[in-house]
Parts: C-alpha cells; structure tokens; sequence
C-alpha cells in the first residue's frame, strides 16, 4: 500500500527536529564545560606567575580592565593581601617564528617579574619552544628582574647588545619574548597608579 506524501513529510519532520533538540542541547551542554576549562586553565596559568603566598583573595574575582595603548581593552588580575595589591598578572603578546606568542606576566607592587609563563605558541619544537619550561629554564631566569634590572637598553637578546641568551639556532623567538616582556613592563609602569589603586 503506498503511503501519502503528507506522512513522508511529517516523519522527515520529527526526526529533523528531534536531531536539532539532541544538538543544541549538547550545545548547551559543551559550551559550559568548555567554559569552565577556559577558567581552569587561566587559573593555572596565574598560579604559575603569581605565588600563593602574597594573596589571600581570587585573582579573577579582584581583576579589572584597563586599556592599553592600541585601545585594546586588557585584564588585569590582581592579587592582593590584607586589602592592599601586592601583585598583578596580564596577558602580554610576543611575535615570534611561528606568530603570535602569548604570555601571562606577574608583577609585584613595585614592578619586579614574579614570574613568566607562555601559555600560547606556535614555535618549531627543538628550536624555539625552549620558552617552555618544560624544555628549558630559559623562562624563569626573569623573575626578580624589572625595567631597571637591567637597565632599559639591556633588554634585549646578546646578539643585539642585550643581556639575553638566544637559543642556538633560533634568535627570532626569544628576542620577541623579550620585546614583549620590556613592554609588559613599561605598560605596567605607565598603569601603575589604576592597578594598584583599591576603590
Ligand atoms: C624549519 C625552520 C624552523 C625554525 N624555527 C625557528 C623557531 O621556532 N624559532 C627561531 O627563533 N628560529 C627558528 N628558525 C631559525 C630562524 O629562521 C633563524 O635562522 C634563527 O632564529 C636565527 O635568527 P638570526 O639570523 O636573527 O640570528 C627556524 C628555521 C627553520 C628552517
């Protein structure tokens, strides 16, 4: 018995939305895992640049977004004890061999490095992905360094009249590492007064 067209249609129909409903809703469902990894992962990045034990407060809970030259709206994550900021972290962009690099840079109150992670890259392994502390501890030498120490014109790798080691065979990558750290500094220094200010 052949069936009418109408029922064709109206079969073609549930399953279509039945299938739309099972996607939006692992949508749903993934979108705020997804999410919550997100928070996760800066988390993590921030305990690396940021030590425990100069904040008793959450980091993104006290952040605050400040501009920086290029307009770009930037978070600043703070640490703070006893109601006073002890320390800020940010996102900092480097260019490097294989583009953009990004890093989360903490600062104490009075600028000095609490530490630098990269937390994206797309450097050559064996190369250029020596700014990875798993690969090396090319990337931990800048804490308790800032804009005096060394002096401003120092912050540069050795083969350009600096005081940083490049790696061997790959100069792109730390020199724009270490462009990018001297400006995260100065971007602290010209900012100084709106992160460490309490309202
Ligand atoms: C396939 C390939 C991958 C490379 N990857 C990197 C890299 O990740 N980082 C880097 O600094 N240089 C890398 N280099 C080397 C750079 O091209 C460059 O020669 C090196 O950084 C030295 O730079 P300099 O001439 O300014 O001293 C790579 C070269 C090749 C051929």
């Amino acid at each position: 018995m052949k069936r009418p067209t109408w029922i064709h249609a109206v079969v073609l129909g549930a399953f279509c939305t039945g299938f739309g409903i099972i996607l939006a809703t692992t949508n749903v469902f993934t979108a705020d895992q997804i999410a919550q990894r997100a928070v996760e992962d800066m988390q993590n990045s921030l305990a690396q640049v940021v030590p425990a034990a100069i904040h008793d407060n959450s980091l993104v809970k006290d952040a605050i977004t400040v501009k920086n030259d290029a307009g770009k709206d930037i978070t600043i994550y703070r640490a703070m004890k006893d109601g006073k900021v002890t320390g800020v972290a940010y996102e900092i962009d480097g260019t490097g061999y294989g583009g953009q690099i990004r890093l989360m840079l903490g600062v104490d109150a009075a600028g000095n490095i609490l530490g630098v992670r990269a937390t994206e890259y797309h450097e050559t392994p064996g190369l250029g992905d020596k700014i990875d502390p798993a690969k090396s501890d090319w990337i931990t030498r800048f804490t308790g360094l800032s804009l005096g120490r060394p002096p401003v014109d120092k912050w540069k790798v050795k083969k350009d009249g600096g005081d940083f080691d490049q790696f061997s065979g790959a100069t792109i990558t730390p020199r724009g590492v270490v462009a990018a750290i001297r400006a995260g500094l100065e971007f602290f220094a010209a900012h100084k007064a709106q992160f460490l200010e309490v309202r």
